[in-house]
């Protein structure tokens, strides 16, 4: 419950205009913690970084509120220029995408934009060996986004596309059921938006639980799983799971943000588990920022002592 407060209120002051401002004249340093560069050139940087200690990268191009679907197709387009560029560099192009930021939701030529343009992006990152993950957004979006999902398994495979699911919806159980058919590559999360309590539950230990059930199930099922969390307490308990039902370790990894957890993620990978992080860029980072500081106070405060410092 204490958690929702704090999020609330992070996400309330920080929506603030003057507050922004403040953040994006005196924060910059600091949010480089979580957001890598503002350009492609900065982030494959990072990503061959990371690869040096045995960590993949997710690539995610920073988009929200893009609003016209000349804008959708402009950023569908940087998402492609970065597909490109990875691969030229020999960085894999496992990219995440939110389909809001493509177009979902805007019809265009009797189609869904955002249905069109994930179709270039998965088209291009399956030419070169890459791979897609549908991320997930607020709760009014998962319909359409499961069901586009299910359209793009279809076109291009399970192992071209992946999406995500929170376990803070109460629904989650039954979308992760409806979708075994397709044995979909998978990204457990718990949730990172503000959501009513008629459909998300509140207490930190529902969330949990229903996280772990959502793996287990998963996992279980025979299907590749991405374990996407920082709780350390989760990561042992599901090492712990595929020990017991052996559960290749081909067939889970685990992911996380960029910046958060550093030590943890260079542990797993010395132990030889898949581990990928996933690295947001580009010059819309206000609000992916600030949902990584509604996250956990540590986070606010490490900002707070940086600016005071000057
Ligand atoms: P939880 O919040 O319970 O924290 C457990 C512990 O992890 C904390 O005690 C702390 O030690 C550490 N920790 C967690 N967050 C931290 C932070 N920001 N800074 C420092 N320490 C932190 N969400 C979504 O709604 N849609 C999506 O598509 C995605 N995609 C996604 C991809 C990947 C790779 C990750 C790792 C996460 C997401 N998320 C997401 C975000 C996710 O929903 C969630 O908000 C964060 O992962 C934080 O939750 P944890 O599972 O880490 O645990």
């Amino acid at each position: 419950m204490l958690d929702q407060v704090y999020r609330k209120a992070v996400l309330t002051v920080t929506s603030n205009p003057n507050v922004e401002k403040i953040v994006r004249a005196r924060g910059k340093g600091l949010v480089k913690r979580f957001v890598a560069s503002e350009d492609i050139p900065g982030v494959l940087r990072a990503a061959k970084e990371l690869e040096q200690d045995g960590i993949g990268a997710i690539l995610d191009q920073l988009g929200e509120f893009i609003d016209s679907p000349e804008q959708c197709n402009e950023f569908a387009q940087q998402v492609l220029d970065l597909i490109e560029q990875a691969h030229a560099q020999g960085v894999e192009p496992y990219v995440s995408i939110k389909l809001s930021s493509v177009g979902q939701g805007k019809t265009v030529n009797g189609e869904d934009l955002g249905l069109t343009n994930a179709r270039r992006i998965i088209r291009k990152a399956s030419e070169y060996g890459g791979f897609v993950c549908l991320d997930m957004e607020d709760h009014p979006l998962v319909d359409l986004t499961l069901a586009q999902f299910r359209t793009l398994v279809g076109e291009f495979g399970n192992k071209a596309v992946g999406t995500v699911l929170q376990s803070y919806l109460f629904r989650s159980l039954k979308d992760r059921d409806s979708l075994d058919d397709l044995q979909p590559n998978i990204r457990m999360v718990k949730g990172a938006y503000l959501e009513p309590e008629t459909v998300a539950y509140k207490d930190k230990a529902d969330v949990d639980a229903n996280y772990r059930r959502l793996v287990y199930q998963h996992m279980k099922a025979g299907n590749y799983t991405n374990v996407a969390t920082h709780d350390e307490k989760i990561i042992d308990d599901v090492k712990h799971f595929a020990l017991i039902h052996d559960i290749p370790r081909d067939q889970f990894e685990f992911q996380m943000l960029y910046g958060i957890r550093r030590d943890l993620q260079k542990d797993l990978a010395m132990q030889g588990y898949r581990v990928r992080t996933y690295i947001a860029y580009g010059p819309a980072w206000y609000p992916y920022f600030t949902r990584r500081i509604a996250e956990t106070p540590r986070n606010a405060l490490f900002i707070v002592k940086g600016m005071l410092k000057g």
